[in-house]
């Protein structure tokens, strides 16, 4: 197979190739932001909605792109770069503060070009009948900061989350800040109870999610009941059916969390709903 092409800073070139600076802000501080889109069957999903969020996440950092960078016709052509990559992709997207020549924590001169690079990667979504058999999750408090809404490349607290939830044989975390249960490492959440869908309010505690909002959305249609609303801890273990959502997990089935089952312990009738509706907005 042939090596993987990236975009960097205006070229398309064979990963190995691809090289930043030591002096990079992104990799001295973590002081940039990124995104990931991905592609089912051929097609970008969501993408018009992950750009606007990347650049809210850039805002937020007082990062701005140069204006004739045209990032949707890179990912068209960085697809077109990896043909053998096939129908189902993740696109992922970083861009960092730059690489000025002293380390330092204020903000390098404007005139400092920010590193963007763009990737992307085979994607291959759980099959559905993985997804029945139901996943667990751990709880545990919330280490991060307190401005998870921008998707910031500073993530040693999610990475420590994601691996205390392997090392105890769970596919996530939910974080819990003073008694709410908020978000994943790399998810957002939902309860079910009594047939109306809960997700946390798309505050400063979550990333607001584009699954999630896809999902609202097509709550909606369906004539749904859904509340974006503080989810208390206590209430997970009333709900019967929890699910956590995101553009890689899609809909993940959460069927037990730390040592309890959620409802019966099986996946529910609302999630096998909502997950055929969401499958038909793509063909898989
Ligand atoms: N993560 N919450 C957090 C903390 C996330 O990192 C993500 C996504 C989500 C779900 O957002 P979306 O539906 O827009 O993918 C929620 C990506 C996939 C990642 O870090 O790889």
């Amino acid at each position: 197979m042939s090596s993987c092409i990236v975009y960097l800073n205006g070229q398309f070139l064979p990963i190995e190739q691809a090289q930043i600076s030591v002096m990079d802000r992104g990799f001295l501080f973590g002081d940039g932001v990124y995104e990931v889109i991905p592609m089912f069957a051929g097609k970008l999903f969501l993408a018009a909605a992950h750009l606007k969020r990347l650049q809210a996440s850039l805002a937020a950092i007082s990062l701005s792109l140069p204006p004739e960078l045209d990032i949707t016709t890179i990912i068209e052509q960085l697809i077109l770069h990896n043909p053998d990559q096939g129908e189902n992709r993740a696109i992922y997207l970083q861009i960092t503060r730059g690489a000025p020549a002293a380390r330092e924590h204020t903000f390098p001169a404007p005139s400092t070009p920010p590193t963007v690079f763009l990737q992307s990667t085979i994607f291959t979504p759980t099959p559905e009948a993985v997804l029945r058999q139901g996943a667990r999750a751990i709880t545990v408090p919330d280490i991060r900061w307190q401005h998870c809404y921008i998707k910031a490349i500073i993530l040693l607290p999610n990475i420590l989350g994601a691996e205390q939830a392997k090392q105890q044989d769970a596919k996530e975390v939910i974080w819990i800040r003073n008694g709410m249960a908020l978000e994943g490492a790399s998810s957002n959440l939902f309860t079910v109870k009594d047939d109306v869908l809960y997700t946390p309010p798309a505050d400063k505690n979550i990333l607001c999610g584009i699954t999630r909002n896809f999902i609202l959305t097509l709550a909606k249609q369906e004539h749904i009941p859904f509340k974006e609303q503080i989810i208390p801890q206590a209430s997970l273990r009333q709900a019967d059916e929890v699910w956590m959502t995101g553009s890689l997990k899609e809909i993940l089935p959460i069927t037990h969390i730390d040592d309890y089952a959620v409802g019966e312990g099986k996946v529910g009738p609302l999630w096998q709903r909502v997950f055929t509706c969401y499958q038909r907005r793509y063909c898989r």
